[in-house]
Formats: structure tokens, C-alpha cells, sequence
């Protein structure tokens, strides 16, 4: 169980309080070294150190960092791109039993809470305090905040709300030598130099551990109505955009192809009208039915929108959502190879063209599964194996593929990973996105914090 960890690290956890070590099965302690990349590597076999609070933390990290020991901080697991995989030889730092909500300022609208929280628990105690925290993802139920920090996470609000840094008014860090940092305090004014608070957001456990975050809340939307269309082209994705934008205010844009919503109606959702459009836009708007009709009716007439359903109530609402949140659930059981990408929203007709083009050329033999938040630039797109293949030699296609994607996309000055993380999956691609300048100042970041680079190794960069 404690197959290649340093002996001085061993007789420094003997210190620990007995309870510090989470004492699961083999199956159990194997889960907390997996996320949901599927990233399949050597099995995790512990140990597991769950702190009860930051001074445990900071006691297990300090500890790691005198005796060069491995750790990989884990929250919800519900990353995609292998940043909380952890291997044997590494200690896997579970943040679990840190998942009390702590505090709610009234008049800063600030809620603070402990980083095992889940996404879910966080919109629900803002709603009980009459206010409403945005960020929002299919992963809801099971995210945690720290994760959702860590990696700066995004989803289908992003359009109107931005992403999970938006809201982060102060934050309580752990770095690999154990020392606690409380940045910003919730402060919304704050004019003293470097804001280190924003180089942990992103930072993909490589820095420090999040052990406290504050909040920022904001007043709850209006009533909010569901719109599903049926487009002929991918042209017309950004056209209808562009005119929705203009007429009502959205909250969502997404987007998702003929052959995802195939998958996602075998699972059990109902299919949106009759008629079968290769392409479907998500819209979520402040209720406004006699603009989005008549918005509709003008996209008909210039045929950009060939068919569509508007939500006539909270459950129709949410049963069109489940055509586009239940996509990833849907395709799980094929273990799907995943790119999760961005251009400006501008470029997005120009990308599209060109990445069709790009696919129908590299990947005759493979189902390509399209879906994405169009309204804000990402793209995911999910590979499946074909029957016959193994998974060596599928994965191997598609990182092949990933590269001329990766040339693409600095052609465009987009992202290989608009809002998952580069953990281990993406790593081989981060360059076609951040210059080796900018890699390089990253790694002197992470020398400073993390000298003995026992924080999340090899995981954004190699070690
Ligand atoms: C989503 O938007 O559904 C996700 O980010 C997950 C995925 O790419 O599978
Ligand atoms: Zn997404």
C-alpha cells in the first residue's frame, strides 16, 4: 500500500492525528486516484490523507515538501482531463471531510464556505439567502468548489455570467511548503499589486490547496424560458445567435449535433419536435415569449431556423436541457475521446468550416459527436471507437488528429482546452495555445510556490 513513498515522509505521517488517513477498501482508495477523463493509468493504492482543515493541510503539505513527497489534491473527481489522477507512489490529498458552508455576509452578498462543497449545495444556500450564484454545469450535484476553482470552471452560463473567477472574492491557499495564504478577503476593492488570488484560479492543484473560498453572489434572474431550433447548416449557428443576442437576454447559447441528440434520446429524453435537422441550438432567455416568437418567425423567413419548440413551462424547460446536459452521461458508456476547444465567438463560422473539413478528412471511420456552448467560443467534441479497434490504437488516432487540430487552432488563436484543464490528457498540446515564454514563466511560478514540486506533478506541464 505504501509501495515507493519516501520512509521519512512514512514516520512523519505517524504524527498525524489516527483519523487523518482515510482507511477505505482497495476499490474505494482506487476511486480517489481516477477522475472522469477515464484516463486509465496503474491502479491508485493509497495511502489517502483527508485533513479536517487547513492546519492539517498545511502539516501534510510541509511534511511532503521536506521529504520530496508526491500529492495530489482531489475534490469531486469530475475533471476530464486527468488533473486529479494520481498514480502509486503518490499520496492522494482528499479534501472530503472539508465540505462545510461557513459564513453569509448580507450586505457584501458573500458567502464562504469550505472547498468539498458541492457546486449544487453553493446555488442552493445562495437561493435560501434570496441571491443566486451562476456558475453551473451537468456536474452539479458531485463538483466541488475547490475543483471548480482549481481548473476555473465554466459551463452553460458562462455567456452571461463568465466563468467560476468571476465570483471568487477571496480565497484561503495552502502552498507546497505549508504556508496559509488569505488573499483578497472578500474585498472588492483592493489596488496593492499582483492579485495572487487570480494565479490560483486555473491552477490545477499546481500551486497550493484551496481550503476556503468566498463567494460573490448576485440577485437572481428573471423568470427564464427554453428555446430548442433545428438548423440545415452550420452556418447559421452564429447568425441566430447573433440575432437572438440582440433581441432577448440570454443566459445560454448551446449548440449540439443531429448525432448527439441521437445518444442522448436512446438514454431516455424526448425528442424536441418531429422534423430531423442535422444541427440544434440552445437558447435560455429572460421569459419574453412574444419577442422570442416573433424572433423565431424572422429566423424561419431568412431560413437560418427550419424548426422549433419554446418552453411553456419549468418542466418543458428542463426537458429540453436534458437534449443537451444529458450528452456527456449519454456517450460515457463508449469512452469517448475528448477535445474540448475555443476560438472567439467572432471566428466561430470560419472555425467550423475548417474543422469539418479537418474531421471528415482524418477521421472517415470514426463517430464524431459535436456539442458545445457556442455562445461563448467552446466546442467540445467526443470521438467514439469504432467496433474492432483497440484502445491503444484509437487513442493513438485521435491524438494524431489532436495535433493537426492543435495547428488549427493557433492558426485561429484558439484554446485546446477552453474549459476542462490541460492536466495529464492535454498536456502534449498545451504549446499550440501558450507560447514557451509564457510556459516557461508558469514553471518559475510553480518553482516559487512549490519548490520541491510535490504539488500535482506532471499534471499542466512535465516535472
Ligand atoms: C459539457 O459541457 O457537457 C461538458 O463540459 C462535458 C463534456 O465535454 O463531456
Ligand atoms: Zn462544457
Amino acid at each position: 500500500m505504501i509501495r515507493g513513498l519516501p520512509e521519512a515522509f512514512l514516520r512523519g505521517l505517524e504524527d498525524f492525528p489516527e483519523d487523518a488517513l482515510f482507511e477505505g477498501n482497495a476499490d474505494e482508495v482506487a476511486a480517489l486516484g481516477r477522475d472522469a477523463s477515464g484516463r486509465r493509468g496503474e491502479a491508485f493504492v493509497g495511502p489517502v490523507v483527508a485533513p479536517r482543515d487547513a492546519e492539517g493541510v498545511a502539516a501534510l503539505l510541509s511534511l511532503a515538501t521536506r521529504t520530496g513527497t508526491r500529492i495530489v489534491p482531489v475534490g469531486g473527481r469530475t475533471g476530464l482531463s486527468g488533473g486529479a489522477a494520481a498514480e502509486p507512489g503518490e499520496v492522494v490529498l482528499s479534501l472530503h471531510r472539508m465540505n462545510r458552508i461557513l459564513s453569509f455576509d448580507e450586505v457584501g452578498r458573500l458567502l464562504t464556505v469550505q472547498p468539498a462543497v458541492t457546486t449544487q449545495a453553493i446555488q442552493e444556500a445562495a437561493k435560501e439567502h434570496g441571491y443566486f450564484y451562476p456558475v453551473d454545469f451537468a456536474s452539479r450535484g458531485s463538483s466541488q468548489i475547490g475543483g471548480n476553482i482549481a481548473t476555473n470552471a465554466g459551463g452553460i452560463k458562462v455567456l452571461r455570467y463568465g466563468l467560476t473567477r468571476n465570483w471568487v472574492a477571496g480565497l484561503k491557499v495552502v502552498t507546497a511548503t505549508g504556508q496559509l495564504l488569505d488573499l483578497n478577503r472578500g474585498l472588492v476593492k483592493n489596488a496593492t499589486g499582483y492579485d495572487l488570488r487570480h494565479l490560483f484560479i486555473g491552477s490545477e492543484g499546481t500551486l497550493g490547496v484551496i481550503v476556503e473560498a468566498t463567494l460573490q453572489l448576485t440577485d437572481p434572474p428573471r423568470q427564464q424560458q427554453v428555446m430548442v431550433l433545428g438548423l440545415e447548416s452550420l452556418d447559421a449557428i452564429v447568425e441566430v445567435f447573433s440575432s437572438l443576442r440582440r433581441g432577448l437576454m440570454l443566459s445560454a447559447f448551446e449548440f449540439f449535433s443531429s448525432i448527439a441528440l441521437r445518444h442522448v434520446l436512446a438514454a431516455g429524453a424526448r425528442k424536441p419536435f418531429d422534423s430531423d435537422p442535422p444541427y440544434y441550438v440552445l437558447a435560455e432567455f429572460d421569459e419574453d415569449e412574444a419577442k422570442a416568437e416573433s424572433l423565431f418567425e424572422a429566423c424561419v423567413s431568412q431560413g437560418l431556423v427550419c424548426d422549433g419548440v419554446l418552453s411553456q413551462s419549468g418542466g418543458q424547460a428542463a426537458a429540453l436541457w436534458r437534449l443537451r446536459e444529458g450528452i456527456t452521461e449519454s456517450l460515457a458508456q463508449y469512452r469517448p475521446y475528448k477535445n474540448d476547444i475555443a476560438v472567439r465567438v467572432g471566428d466561430v463560422p470560419a472555425f467550423l468550416e475548417r474543422i469539418n473539413i479537418l474531421f471528415e478528412r482524418e477521421y472517415p471511420r470514426f463517430e464524431v459527436v459535436w456539442f458545445g456552448h457556442i455562445g461563448d467560443g467552446n466546442l467540445h467534441v467526443s470521438v467514439l471507437p469504432p467496433p474492432g479497434w483497440s484502445r491503444e490504437a484509437f487513442e493513438e488516432e485521435c491524438e494524431r488528429v489532436t495535433h493537426k487540430l492543435g495547428e488549427l487552432l493557433a492558426e485561429f488563436g484558439g484554446s485546446i482546452s477552453a474549459e476542462h484543464g490541460i492536466g495529464l490528457l492535454k498536456r502534449p498540446y498545451l504549446h499550440y495555445t501558450r507560447s514557451s515564454a509564457e510556459v516557461e514563466l508558469m514553471r518559475q511560478m510553480k518553482r516559487v510556490f512549490d519548490p520541491a514540486g510535490i504539488l500535482n506533478p506532471g499534471k499542466l506541464f512535465a516535472s
